[in-house]
């Protein structure tokens, strides 16, 4: 019997601005929007989950594509992750410089290769030889991002909590979908955090942190602060959870309190299981996200 399929995405958690708060809605409901029209037209949850995230790495109002933030170098370096919940085969790329949509070299690597993982260099190789453009990294750079790095940098950074507070962008992007067939899937993309180090990975792109996706138990996709969502291996933390029998509101409000407890981190996630049954969860003042089912569509950008 088909299953309704449930579409959820998320476009960061931090403390967004009021002035960014239209933005930021309006950017996940586009996305929602075009990820469920992919569903609709007989797409996969993988389809939909790609398609949502490349409206969010095309928005320059999220960390992630072009206007992303910018490392130490003044460069864009971008990680992205996708990964279907029926084979768990995945794609992930990390550290590409010249791909604006580094999710579609993702995918790529999820069907036309036997490996899962691709960095740097040969991650754009990869890409070019499968059909995804390449571009310039200045095409990726906007003025915004100078300006803030610029000011970040002059602002001599005090300490490690300094940089990354929550109070400091994490629009990391991230999409789960359920499709008709009973299949769910999950994605993220990042340009990970102001001022890195270049060569810095964050969680975005690894299994298990980024994002997960098994219909045995949950897909899952995180943003914030990447260091200690990585230690805890989080997104996969919260997927083992609902394979013992939780909700996955239960799972992700879980997870956010473990993320803050064991290691003083924050960010947000977003949960989804096979039955469609969803949950959403942040410990930054902010997180933005949209809900589309046939039943209804749901965005905000704090939970109430
Ligand atoms: N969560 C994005 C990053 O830390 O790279």
């Amino acid at each position: 019997m088909p299953t309704d399929p449930v579409l959820v995405v998320h476009g960061g958690a931090w403390a967004i601005p009021d002035d960014m708060v239209e933005a930021h809605l309006k950017g996940v409901r586009n996305a929602a929007a075009a990820a469920w029209q992919t569903m609709q037209r007989g797409g996969s949850a993988l389809d939909a989950v790609e398609e949502a995230v490349v409206v969010m790495e095309d928005d320059e109002t999220f960390d992630a594509g072009r206007g992303s933030f910018l490392n130490r170098d003044g460069r864009v370096q971008l990680d992205a992750l996708i990964m279907d919940g029926a084979t768990l085969r995945a794609g992930g790329v990390g550290c590409v410089e010249r791909i604006a949509n580094p999710v579609r070299a993702a995918r790529k690597i999820l069907s036309d290769s036997p490996h899962v993982y691709f960095v740097g260099e040969g991650a754009e190789r990869f890409a070019a030889e499968h059909g995804v453009q390449l571009c310039r990294n200045e095409d990726l750079v906007i003025p915004r991002e100078i300006e803030r790095l610029r000011e970040f940098q002059a602002r001599t950074a005090t300490s490690d909590d300094d940089l990354f507070a929550p109070a400091i962008s994490h629009d990391t992007v991230g999409a789960l979908a359920l499709d008709r067939n009973g299949n769910i899937a999950a994605a993220t993309s990042t340009g990970g955090t102001l001022n890195k180090a270049p060569g810095r990975l964050g969680d975005s792109s690894l299994i298990g942190c980024g994002c997960y996706a098994d219909n045995q138990s949950a897909a899952a996709s995180t943003t914030g602060w990447g260091e200690p969502i990585m230690k805890l291996v989080l997104a996969k933390w919260a997927a083992d959870r609902v394979l013992a029998g939780n909700l996955p509101q239960w799972a992700a409000a879980e997870a956010i309190n473990y993320l803050k407890d064991r290691v003083n981190g924050h960010g947000g996630m977003i949960v989804l299981d096979s039955k469609g049954r969803f949950g959403i969860a942040h410990n930054t003042p902010r997180m933005a996200w949209a809900l589309r089912t046939a039943a209804e569509e749901r965005w905000a950008i704090e939970l109430t």
